[in-house]
């Protein structure tokens, strides 16, 4: 039997920084797909081999410029609404969600890292840029996005859709052995570290993306910058993350907060197989049965428990997350956010009123129609 404890996004710094509460493990040993790349990312990693794995992540984003990640997203986010393309499942106008908060971030990323072919269309990102036949397996092109030719950003999403859980289908293990053949075929960690950049800024940066642009096409005297900022703020997308004790530990609710921890059972803790990379499928990565467990002044976890810990409530606020495994990526998030939200800053919402992904961890709208 598991046991989870829900903690307060007012105890989240103190408890993502506890070095034996660790990310749900993934299980080693596979040589490819889903089980492969979780076993090779940060994300799931501890100790000198999480230390190793984000070293090579933060390499790769520290190549990037977030000012170019920005011009560029801009740029693709423009040629989709005013390049003049039908974009499908939109007759009135474009839906961001499904034609820009997703494919821009993933494009923009893929590029920066080198991986599939990009066709030259403008705005360059300089010496980011690959040109590497070899990584063409396994890429197409996204409509409304002329001259550029990427990874699947469909292949990203179906990754996004096991990666917290684990649960492997065909669909996600090929899409995960196309990416790989996009990157240039090697599973190696460095393919591992791309590939998770992908899946991990997909869907979460999609979120930032629509709920800033919603808030912003409400109030248009507001910049993208100031927009971004203010989302992030009081509205972060990533609502919760989930630890594993790796031992026996006992936690203190903080000095004067009385009880504030609940214990709750799994129904309210995400267990849906589909969701993103960051924030909407926190699955239990265990067999068995959850259980609630709570005890008077502190909260006592024996090896193997879960732990629910919010990242956002009242006035306490940690989009990134925070300690070792708080997002690498925040500044080319923010650069690509912005990006896009300034791009469309002059669109006008049709989609009223918005709806959200019914996901208990990410705030996503299901659809964001605009018009030029
Ligand atoms: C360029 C886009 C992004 C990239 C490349 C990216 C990358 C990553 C990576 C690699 C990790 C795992 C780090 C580790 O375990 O050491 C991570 C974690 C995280 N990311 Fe991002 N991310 C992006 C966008 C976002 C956005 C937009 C948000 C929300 C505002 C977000 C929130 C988080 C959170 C909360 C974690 C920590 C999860 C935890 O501690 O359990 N990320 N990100």
């Amino acid at each position: 039997m598991t046991t989870i404890s829900t903690f307060g996004a007012d105890r989240a710094a103190a408890l993502l920084a506890h070095p034996d509460l660790v990310p749900p493990p993934a299980e080693a040993g596979a040589s490819d797909g889903l089980a492969w790349l979780r076993a090779n990312v940060a994300r799931f990693a501890s100790d000198e081999r999480h230390e190793r794995y984000r070293g090579q992540v933060e390499e790769l984003l520290g190549r990037m410029e977030p000012e170019r990640l920005r011009m560029r997203a801009a740029e693709l986010a423009r040629q989709v609404v005013y390049g003049g393309e039908v974009v499908e499942g939109a007759p009135g106008g474009v839906d961001v969600m499904a034609a820009i908060a997703r494919e821009v971030p993933v494009r923009v990323l893929a590029e920066a890292l080198g991986i599939g072919q990009v066709a030259g269309s403008g705005g360059s990102t300089g010496d980011e840029r690959p040109a590497s036949a070899e990584c063409a397996d396994g890429v197409g092109s996204a409509k409304g996005m002329e001259g550029v030719e990427g990874v699947e950003v469909a292949a990203v999403r179906a990754v996004a859709a096991g990666y917290l859980t684990g649960e492997a289908t065909e669909e996600r293990d090929a899409a995960v052995e196309s990416l790989v053949a996009a990157c240039g075929g090697a599973h190696d960690e460095v393919t591992a570290a791309k590939i998770g950049l992908l899946v991990q800024a997909c869907e979460a940066t999609a979120a930032l993306i629509g709920n800033t642009l919603a808030a912003m096409l409400r109030d248009s005297a507001r910049s993208a910058e100031i927009a971004v900022a203010a989302e992030l703020r009081s509205n972060p997308p990533v609502r919760a993350t989930v630890r594993l004790a790796a031992s026996a530990i006992e936690v203190q609710p903080p000095l004067g907060a009385g009880n504030r921890f609940q214990a709750k059972v799994p129904s309210d803790i995400g267990l849906s197989p589909s969701g993103s990379a960051e924030g909407s499928a926190l699955a239990l990565p265990l067999a068995g049965r959850a259980d609630e467990r709570s005890v008077a002044g502190g909260v006592l976890l024996a090896p193997g428990d879960l732990v629910r810990i919010s990242l956002s409530d009242g006035p306490h606020t940690l989009p990134f997350g925070a300690g070792p495994h708080a997002c690498p990526g925040r500044d080319q998030a923010i650069a690509i956010a912005i990006g896009v939200c300034e791009a469309l800053r002059h669109t006008r919402l049709l989609t009223t009123p918005i709806e959200y992904e019914p996901l208990p961890n990410l705030r996503i709208p299901t659809r964001l129609e605009v018009t030029s």
